[in-house]
């Protein structure tokens, strides 16, 4: 086994029979579904029920077997798994590399512990040292937040598919990528918190990568082994 496949493994190991779950989205999630799936065909946990974060999750999923839920179903749920990007000593995350920002953060909101499943190498001192910054945002007017971005002190690039048409998110939104550099760059990725707010505060910014104070849970993969760390151990 890979260290993502163990913490993988690790991760699902944290659910536990009769628990609603968000489903996360990504190549490390992708495991953890499928292991969901092996525990639930092993008979070593029953009648649990997910929110998947995207199409694509539901599609592996309802392959693995597992029943799935809407939100109108489920407003709560007790445990999230999911990948991230970027992870601070704060356990503040960058996510949205894989497109599903929005739907990751709606379902993260409505979690009572959201476990990020990550190698060591997303382990950053900063948030946006690593990764750009993926903000989603409706087509109409996309350019518009371009200079704005630059006044920043960020290089936004809008998101394309293979094919280089714009990136389409499961809601239908685009999704600009920002790195930030430069003096005014890095004094904007010292404050997370309120850089976040500056870009959400604009019409037609929907959501930001930034995941601040949602993760409580960590399963770390380490050349040593998996680590798994309990925000309130
Ligand atoms: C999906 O939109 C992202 O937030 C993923 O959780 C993130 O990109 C991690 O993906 P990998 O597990 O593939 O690295």
């Amino acid at each position: 086994m890979t260290l993502k496949e163990q913490a993988a493994v690790a991760a699902a190991g944290l659910v536990e029979s009769g628990m609603l779950l968000g489903l996360g989205t990504g190549s490390t999630a992708a495991l953890v579904v499928k292991e969901l799936g092996r525990r639930l065909r092993d008979g070593e946990i029953r009648d649990i029920r997910g929110v998947p974060t995207s199409e694509g999750t539901a599609r592996l999923s309802r392959a693995e077997r597992i029943p799935l839920l809407s939100l109108e179903e489920a407003p709560t749920l007790d445990l999230t798994i999911d990948g991230a990007d970027e992870i601070d000593p704060a356990w503040n995350l960058v996510k949205g590399a894989g497109g599903s920002l929005l739907r990751e953060k709606i379902v993260a909101q409505i979690s009572r512990a959201e476990a990020i499943v990550a190698d060591d190498v997303k382990m950053v001192a900063r948030l946006g040292d690593r990764m750009p910054l993926p903000l989603e945002v409706v087509p109409f007017g996309w350019n518009t937040h371009l200079d704005f971005l630059r006044g920043l002190g960020g290089d936004p690039v809008l998101r394309r598919s293979a094919n280089g048409a714009p990136f389409i998110t499961d809601e239908g939104n685009w999704t600009i990528d920002c790195r930030f550099s430069g003096e005014t760059g890095q004094r904007m990725l010292e404050s997370p918190a309120a850089l976040d707010e500056m870009l959400r505060s604009r019409a037609g910014v929907i959501e930001t990568g930034f995941f601040l104070g949602l993760a409580t849970i960590l399963v770390i993969a380490r050349e040593s082994g998996v680590e798994v760390l309990r925000q309130d151990a």
